[in-house]
């Protein structure tokens, strides 16, 4: 089998798992699959056994993420990461995170097929935690780089369930939850495939790209207290009104966004509880992401945000109170998998390329304890977290032709 007829057959294999995948759902109509729900438990399941049918070993974190491991040739080798996330948004495509799990996990099918080892064994991570059902995401990815905070078990969805329920009602042992820094060496580095989840892709006519960093992220809220009244009764220049307090700081978030190169700033769900056709507001949450490839410019957005809300609450005669618990540092990937992925590319015969990440991912939370890279695949007008998501099964086929020989050639470099 040529090598193009290999990368169509592998994206043919790859697309069909997805569809598989994209089935799996708590919602009637979409793709809605929350880290630590039914439909999660469902996924972790299905891939588990796709990871058992490629020779894995399969082990089920008490965070909620499944790893499957591929034994190399010398045990005392260091292991190599592949992976992504099998959660989703709500009403999400199908194929953001779930492409780089299947994508990682035909890679080792064709190693086991072919009855090959590396001189490393290779592990397939499908973490659970990425798009963030709770204030904190990524914890999976940042317990495996040693770094968890055990407050982020008391953290609570919209719904007010705690982070240490959702463990327990899937499964896991909060208590247990393993917190380990990969010793030195023991880890060769960690490589994602994911959709670009952008245009750009699309616009060079590219069908993959290397990753060169992944921006930096703060994500929070900003909860508006007033006073809730009658909205027939309530004097216009006596309301307390936090709605459309909330209006005026939203616009202020989108002007700061708009007020620095590569800075982006959004207010993507506002809740107004107890709100009523008839009532004046009396507290409105809003929340806020802000983003940057860097970390100073994104923190300083963050301050003239906070400053401009909280002058806008004191014309206004509210109150604010900012909680941003989120905060994951613009990480840059490693210049040495970078090359193996771009010497991949070349090899497969595959144009390439690099570019940034404004979007955050796994990835991001092995700054500076494992070396990483990520490999982009060019997705349908950029778009994403929308059920019109869509990657081609060529593209697809061509990723995991360049994945399987970035493997390859890590080997040799060995
Ligand atoms: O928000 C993000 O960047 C990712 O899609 N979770
Ligand atoms: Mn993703
Ligand atoms: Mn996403």
């Amino acid at each position: 089998m040529t090598a193009s007829q290999s990368a169509e057959r592998l994206g043919r294999e790859i697309v069909a798992r997805l569809g598989e995948l994209s089935r799996i759902s708590d919602s009637a109509e979409g793709i809605t699959r929350l880290y630590l729900s039914p439909a999660h438990r469902r996924a972790a399941d299905l891939v588990a056994t796709w990871m058992r049918g490629a020779g894995m070993t399969v082990r089920f974190t008490d965070l909620g993420d499944v790893i499957g491991r591929y034994e190399g040739t010398r045990a005392d080798a260091p292991a190599l990461w592949l992976g992504s996330h099998i959660d989703s948004v709500a009403n999400a495509g199908a194929f953001d995170g779930t492409l780089g799990v299947v994508t990682a996990i035909a890679a080792v099918k064709e190693l086991y097929d072919a009855g090959k080892r590396m001189p490393f064994a290779v592990e397939v991570i499908a973490f659970g935690d990425e798009e963030g059902r709770f204030p904190t995401t990524l914890t999976g990815s940042r317990a495996l780089a040693g770094r968890f905070d055990q407050a982020w078990l008391d953290e609570r969805d919209a719904q007010g369930v705690s982070r240490r329920e959702a463990l327990k009602s899937f499964g896991c042992d909060p208590g247990k939850i393993a917190v380990s820094r990969p010793q030195q060496g023991s880890v060769l580095g960690y490589l994602e495939v994911h959709i670009e989840q952008g245009p750009v892709l699309e616009a060079t006519a590219l069908p993959v790209a290397a990753v060169s960093a992944i921006n930096g992220a703060s994500r929070g809220t900003i909860t508006i207290s007033g006073m809730s009244g009658h909205a027939g009764t309530v004097p216009m220049a006596m309301r307390q009104d936090t709605l459309t307090a909330a209006a005026e700081m939203i616009l202020a978030v989108e002007t700061r966004g708009r007020a620095t190169k590569d800075l982006v700033a959004t207010v993507g769900r506002i809740v107004v509880p107890n709100a009523a056709v008839n009532t004046v507001a009396g507290e409105t949450t809003i929340t806020l992401d802000v983003r940057s490839p860097i970390d100073a410019e994104r923190k300083a957005a963050v301050r003239d945000i906070e400053a401009a809300c909280r002058a806008i609450a004191a014309r206004r005669n509210v109150s604010i109170r900012m909680d941003m618990p989120y905060d994951a540092p613009a990480a840059a990937c490693d210049e040495g998998l970078i090359k193996a992925l771009e010497a991949a590319m070349a090899s497969s015969g595959t144009k390439s390329g690099r570019m940034g990440s404004g979007a955050g991912h796994d990835a991001m939370s092995f700054k500076d304890i494992v070396p990483f890279a990520m490999l982009f695949v060019r997705c349908k007008g950029g778009i994403s977290h929308n059920p019109s998501e869509y990657a081609s099964e060529a593209d697809i086929g061509a990723a995991a032709a360049v994945l399987c020989a970035a493997i390859e050639r890590l080997s040799e470099n060995m």
